[in-house]
């Protein structure tokens, strides 16, 4: 099954051509003919966050390129009798142009589009149309709507949960063709953490699964967490790595190069929620907190700055595996698959890793250049879906929810 997928939920829009089919063993089995995220990060940095109506528009602008980009990549995997030239007939652009009125100039530009570039043959195309921001998913549903009204292809909605959930099945150590995919374990928990999730979700029954949604947070992400106190003490945006950066250099740092004004024992930030008995997280508490002691102790030095980014993400990691290893016992599950922004902090990795060895569960992490928001991890998720059931084309019926949940 070749699959366009598209992605537009929030700051990066992203397409990806994938083939995804099953082998005589059950295995699944992808090869990636193209692949490509344009970011908009930089572009709402000075927000210190996204800001919708921006990012809408620069969707609509990086639609057509990068569309260009990835049929150009992927001409070298797809042989030349596989793609078409398109003539649109006056009701197909007039169908263009009723589905994309919000995005004209992105209509007149398929149009044009059409014109001059061929299109591969495929058989679905996916697009997200939630959980994310609902002006910037409708620039990728249009999209994909209109795609189809030119290529004559049934379009389904994905879920963007469901795509980081299923980001870590791909293998770490391939090329592009004939990947086989690792198992989907039938039973096993999900820790996604992002600038807008902080979910944990058991998985019951692999490959046809079910999805059930244990806990997630009560206010604040974590990610958002990260983005949240980084503005705090002022580095830039997407803080996440910038505060995981200083962290780290204090874990690493030999305790005689200590000049901090700050205690280290004296900075005790709230664990919220660890001994709760649910699967919940809060996260605002603790940036308050770290609110609070950044008006109480100003940062005098580069070591102050390391010693309260260490202790935050002690606090903010300890207890997403502490509750992580709580649903994997009392779940049961074997197998714990962790996807979303946050899951590139290599502190969490390790974290996540040693408590799998010491309570024997396997740990999956995706690669690091798919822990970000990208359409290969969408391709993944509905190839894993539409592999076994019936697709039923959703191109009249799709809607943007900015709140979909996994169940
Ligand atoms: O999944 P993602 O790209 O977008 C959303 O769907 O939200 O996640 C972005 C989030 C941001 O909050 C960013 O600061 C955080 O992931 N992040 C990190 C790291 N890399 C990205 N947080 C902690 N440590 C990191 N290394
Ligand atoms: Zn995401």
């Amino acid at each position: 099954m070749r699959i366009l997928a598209i992605e537009t939920s929030c700051d990066e829009t992203s397409m990806a051509l994938v083939d995804m089919g099953i082998n005589d063993s059950s295995q699944i089995n992808m090869t990636i003919h193209g692949h490509f995220t344009a970011s908009q990060a930089q572009y709402h940095a000075q927000f210190g966050g996204v800001f919708p109506a921006m990012a809408k528009l620069e969707h609509i602008k990086a639609c057509l390129p990068l569309t260009h980009t990835i049929f150009a990549e992927s001409k070298i995997s797809i042989p030349e009798d596989k793609w078409i030239n398109i003539n649109l007939n006056v009701d197909q652009i007039e169908n263009i142009n009723k589905i994309l009125h919000r995005e004209i100039e992105l209509a007149s530009g398929l149009v044009q589009f059409c014109k001059t570039e061929s299109f591969p043959k495929i058989d679905l195309i996916a697009v997200t149309n939630g959980p994310g921001l609902e002006p910037a998913l409708y620039v990728g549903i249009n999209f994909a709507r209109a795609l189809s009204e030119i290529m004559n292809v049934p379009v389904v909605g994905a879920n963007h949960m469901l795509g980081h959930l299923y980001s870590s099945i791909l293998p770490t150590d391939t090329m592009h063709e004939n990947i086989l995919l690792k198992d989907i374990p039938n039973h096993a928990i999900a820790l996604l953490v992002s600038g807008g999730h902080t979910e944990l979700i058991e998985i019951l029954g692999g490959p046809t699964s079910r999805y059930k949604l244990l806990g997630a947070t009560v206010d604040d992400a974590v990610g958002e967490a990260y983005d949240k106190v980084a503005r705090l003490m002022g580095l830039g945006y997407p803080g996440g790595p910038l505060v995981a950066k200083l962290a780290q250099e204090k874990r690493e740092r030999p305790k005689t190069l200590e000049t901090s004004n700050y205690k280290l024992e004296t900075i005790k930030l709230p664990r919220p929620m660890l001994h709760s008995k649910n699967y919940d997280f809060s996260y605002s508490g603790l940036k308050t907190a770290v609110m609070y002691y950044l008006r109480d102790n100003p940062i005098k030095n580069e070591d102050d700055k390391l010693a309260l980014a260490y202790e935050f993400e002690e606090a903010a990691i300890e207890v997403l595996v502490k509750k992580t290893t709580k649903a994997i016992d009392e779940s049961g599950a074997d197998t714990l698959l962790v996807g979303g922004g946050v899951s590139a902090n290599n502190y969490l990795r390790n974290q996540l890793q040693k408590s799998g060895e010491e309570n024997n569960f396997t740990v999956h992490f995706p690669l690091q250049s798919l822990t970000g928001d990208n359409a290969l991890m969408i391709a993944l998720a509905s190839g894993i879906e539409y592999l076994n059931k019936e697709i039923i084309d959703q191109k009249d019926t799709i809607k943007a929810n900015g709140m979909l949940s996994v169940a």
